[in-house]
């Protein structure tokens, strides 16, 4: 017997993650890569996400259609980790065809084998909060629902809608049997999903969509078979938000939001990935309930709604909060912000499988921290916690009830980036120090550093 020895020649991939809470500016990265793009894939999540580019010179927010599809001949793929709300995706389509995108049907698919988010799933979301002492705070888009049925085998797929009226009526009955019991014990009489219609309606949405279904993994393999092509994954949400490496068991988002199901979401395997890439901001940020050990102190009630305040009484997170524009992209609320924390970022890193990291808003935090904090900015390197001081992330607060503090810190002072920077020996010396103080913590290198608001606001350093 011998062996054969196959060599096999591949396309790059790169895979963006989020390194905490989410809305870590994602799309900018993704957006320098679908610039040499072939394929774009969403992987995870839903509506929840919100992803902000510019199209035309037009400022967008796209939920759902990854944000490659403001490239021309870029290829566009809603991969089967995805929980697909068609309203919202009519909707973008339509904003898209208004920005003078007029080929996204022609670009954009979908993998039959995507969840479809259905309206009775954003009634159970606004249900289960209702119900919920300790409530998530979630987007209400339906994640939570739509992935619960996908986990109880109930969930509907993209390949469903394309089946026969009678069949796909069959499939909600089905899925919908409990959740009208539930909903019929509420009063919630509106919401009492009657499986004829909503079967009618779907199967007309799966004649609109038809033409851009595909068979997602061997769609995907023809890209990663072809060593002439580039795929980007363009995670949504983060680790820290992972339903598998975040903050469970509530406050947490319902899907995979870390590598493993970024990529089955994206039909990948780990054999196929070129380069992992961590997005964080150079401070934190969160929206939404959970644990929050760098936060700042700021005009919040524990519902994350803004209490009125006048200039003067401006506290010092929201004073970042406006420094920065921490206002969600899919909900409109007022971000928790916060220092950031090296214990969040190595955890993340350690978690991800990371080869690099991103760090964004560098701009604003060297900005702020000259203007708003005395000239200095810190990151967090120790927690106090439980009369200790620790160098990681605990999870078995849980049962002990103690919150972690802050306890030792390294501080920097602040700087100002100058309109025309480019490269990575230009930046300011104490911009380049904090780079390198977190990379020595986190221990991958930042190879991405955003500094202003445009996507071409990015330095990609080739030095490391
Ligand atoms: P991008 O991709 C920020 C948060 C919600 C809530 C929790 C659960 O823009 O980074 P869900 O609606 O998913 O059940 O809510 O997760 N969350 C996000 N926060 N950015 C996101 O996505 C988020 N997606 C979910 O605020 O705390
Ligand atoms: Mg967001």
């Amino acid at each position: 017997m011998h062996s054969i020895k196959v060599i096999r020649k591949k396309a790059r991939v790169f895979i963006i993650i989020g390194g905490a809470w989410g809305d870590e500016g994602k799309g900018k990265v993704a957006a320098f890569y679908a610039k040499i793009a072939d394929l774009v894939i969403r992987a995870t999540g839903g509506a929840n996400a919100g992803h902000t580019l510019y199209i035309n010179g037009h400022k967008v927010a796209l939920h759902l259609i990854p944000g490659g599809i403001g490239y021309p001949g870029v290829i566009c793929l809603i991969g089967q980790g995805v929980a697909l709300d068609l309203d919202i995706l009519f909707q973008e389509m339509e904003d898209l065809r208004n920005l003078g995108v007029l080929d996204a049907e022609e670009r954009l698919k979908i993998s039959g084998m995507a969840t479809v988010l259905m309206p009775y799933h954003k009634e159970l979301d606004e249900l289960y909060e209702r119900m919920r002492e300790n409530k998530v705070g979630t987007t209400k888009r339906g994640i939570g629902p739509a992935y619960e049925d996908k986990v109880k085998r109930d969930g509907l797929l993209v390949y469903h809608l394309l089946d026969s009226l009678e069949n796909l009526e069959a499939v909600i009955k089905n899925a919908v049997e409990r959740h009208n019991i539930l909903f019929r014990h509420y009063g919630m009489k509106e919401a009492v999903v009657d499986p004829h219609a909503l079967a009618v309606k779907y199967h007309e949405y799966g004649e609109r969509i038809k033409k851009m279904v595909v068979d997602g993994h061997n769609f995907v393999r023809g890209y990663v078979d072809d060593p002439t092509k580039t795929i980007v994954v363009e995670g949504a949400q983060a680790v820290m938000l992972s339903i598998e490496t975040g903050n469970r068991p509530n406050y947490v988002t319902s899907s995979d939001s870390n590598i493993n199901g970024t990529l089955s979401g994206a039909h990948l395997s780990w054999k196929d990935i070129t380069e992992v890439i961590l997005i964080y901001k150079a401070y934190l940020s969160r929206v939404g309930n959970g644990p929050f050990y760098t936060e700042l102190p700021a005009h919040l009630d524990a519902d994350g709604n803004l209490i009125p305040f006048a200039p003067e009484e401006a506290k010092i997170g929201d004073k970042l909060r406006e420094a920065a524009g921490e206002y969600g992209a899919t909900t409109g609320r007022p971000r928790r912000v916060g220092l950031y924390d090296i214990l969040v970022g190595r955890y993340a890193v350690e978690v991800s499988g990371a080869d690099y990291a991103c760090f964004n808003h560098m701009d604003t935090i060297g900005k702020f921290a000259l203007e708003s904090n005395g000239g200095s900015i810190s990151v967090v390197t120790s927690y106090k916690y439980r009369g200790e001081e620790i160098n990681y992330y605990p999870f078995d607060t849980i049962y002990t009830h103690e919150v972690p503090e802050p306890c030792s810190v390294i501080s920097i002072p602040g700087w100002v980036i100058e309109k025309g920077t480019h490269t990575y020996e230009d930046l300011p010396e104490n911009a380049k120090k904090f780079i390198e103080v977190i990379e020595e913590y986190i221990g991958v290198p930042v190879k991405y550093i955003g500094i202003g608001p445009k996507n071409s606001d990015l330095i990609v350093r080739t030095d490391v």
